[in-house]
């Protein structure tokens, strides 16, 4: 007894007592949690948009909702562009495979050097399915496992949408501060239903 809700919700993950400690330190009372509805208002009024797509993305095979999402985008003019990690899921290449798969333009694929400059003049980042590539632990904490390790710095833009089903970590089993940031909100969810929530609600708010 004597826990808090964040221990007891989340207090199995993580790889140790440190990473559950850490867990709860960085996550309680800070996490906002957004409705599709509420992400489609953003993208609403976004003129530059990001999508960071990771692990998730593939587990859920959600790259051709996602693909739709930036179809839609760009038609409305919005100047919108993927943000791809080079060791984004599990294997090299592997988003680009996963959206090459979904038609999406291999000019709307931007890699780290070349979209990194660009998020603090983006509106909106929706990251789908990634965690450690987005995880600002890698420049800040010396003792982390992925300290060092060049990431996508999306917590720059004005607002970021996470979707992702929970608050687990990712492959290096650390919690992601990101995701306590004021400027993110969370999108609870499996990466191809949320994405297609998102293009069907954005399609209805269009017409
Ligand atoms: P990860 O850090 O592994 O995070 C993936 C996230 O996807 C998880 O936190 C998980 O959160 C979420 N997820 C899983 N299934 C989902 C679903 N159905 N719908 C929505 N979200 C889902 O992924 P990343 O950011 O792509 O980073 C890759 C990691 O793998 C790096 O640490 C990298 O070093 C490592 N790695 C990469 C490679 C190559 S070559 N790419 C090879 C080996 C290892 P929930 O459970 O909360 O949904």
């Amino acid at each position: 007894m004597n826990r808090s809700l964040t221990n007891v919700l989340f207090g199995g993950l993580g790889t140790g007592d440190r990473d559950s400690e850490d867990m709860e330190d960085i996550y309680e009372g800070k996490i906002t949690e957004s409705s599709a509805e509420e992400i489609v208002m953003l993208m609403e009024t976004a003129q530059r948009v990001v999508i960071v797509p990771g692990y998730g993305m593939a587990v859920a095979q959600a790259q051709h909702a996602v693909a739709e999402l930036v179809e839609l985008l760009d038609e409305n003019g919005v100047d919108v562009e993927f943000g791809i990690h080079p060791v984004a899921g599990r294997m090299p290449g592997h988003m680009n495979a996963l959206l090459a798969e979904a038609d999406v333009p291999y000019d709307k694929m931007r890699e780290l050097e070349a979209v990194n400059p660009t998020f603090s003049q983006t509106d909106l980042v929706i990251v789908t399915g990634a965690n450690d590539v987005v995880n600002p632990k890698a420049n800040t904490d010396d003792s982390s496992p992925i300290s060092g390790m060049p990431v996508l710095n999306v917590r720059e833009a004005q607002s970021v949408a996470v979707n992702k089903r929970s608050l687990s970590p990712g492959f290096s089993g650390i919690p992601n501060p990101l995701f306590a940031k004021y400027n993110t909100s969370m999108l609870f969810g499996d990466a191809k239903e949320s994405m297609q929530e998102l293009v069907n609600q954005y399609k209805d708010a269009a017409s």
